[in-house]
């Protein structure tokens, strides 16, 4: 599985911090990774839907997972510039993930962040702490390879009477 990370943050992106949930995410998905491709942007809406297209488009990335900007803080764009980009939306993962993480903190209702399908890739956002990104990225985990396997068109696995 080719993966895409994309740091979205003004502080990283000026170099005053160190981004450490891009490499938590790179460190989760490692058995499934077979390629990644990273980026780090600021919280501007079309730097992060231009990122979101060229790992989709260019890159051709399975999967997509976007770290921070989810919030409430005037710039937290991040849900505004996937719901931009994506041609699917895919609820159910961003709800899994709110509900798994609302066992751990009741601030997972504060992020507001989306999933969705571009093309034949799987965009999912998840907040910005390398704490967050673990607890949110252990629920999909399991789901990813049919999730992509299904996006790739093949259908054999997936159990119901597509065809007949
Ligand atoms: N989800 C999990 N699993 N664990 C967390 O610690 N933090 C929350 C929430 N989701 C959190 C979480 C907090 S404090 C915020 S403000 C929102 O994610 C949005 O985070 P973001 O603006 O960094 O994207």
């Amino acid at each position: 599985m080719k993966f895409g990370i994309i740091c979205i943050s003004d502080r990283c992106y000026r170099g005053e911090c160190e981004d450490k949930s891009g490499p938590a995410i790179a460190e989760c998905v490692k058995e499934l990774c077979e390629k990644s491709e990273y980026r780090l942007v600021p919280d501007v809406q079309i730097k992060i839907a231009k990122a979101l297209c060229e790992l989709a488009d260019e890159e051709k990335c399975d999967v997509i997972f976007t770290t921070g900007g989810t919030g409430f803080a005037p710039r937290d764009v991040t849900p505004e510039a996937t719901k931009a980009v994506i041609e699917k939306e895919v609820p159910g993962i961003s709800e899994a993930i709110r509900a798994k993480s609302l066992e751990i903190t009741d601030r997972a209702m504060l992020s507001r962040a989306v999933s969705g399908i571009r093309g034949k890739s799987l965009i999912i956002n998840l907040p910005g702490s390398p704490k967050a990104v673990r607890e949110s990225i252990e629920v999909v985990l399991p789901v990813l390879p049919h999730a992509v396997e299904t996006l790739s068109g093949n259908t054999q696995n997936c159990g119901g009477n597509y065809e007949k």
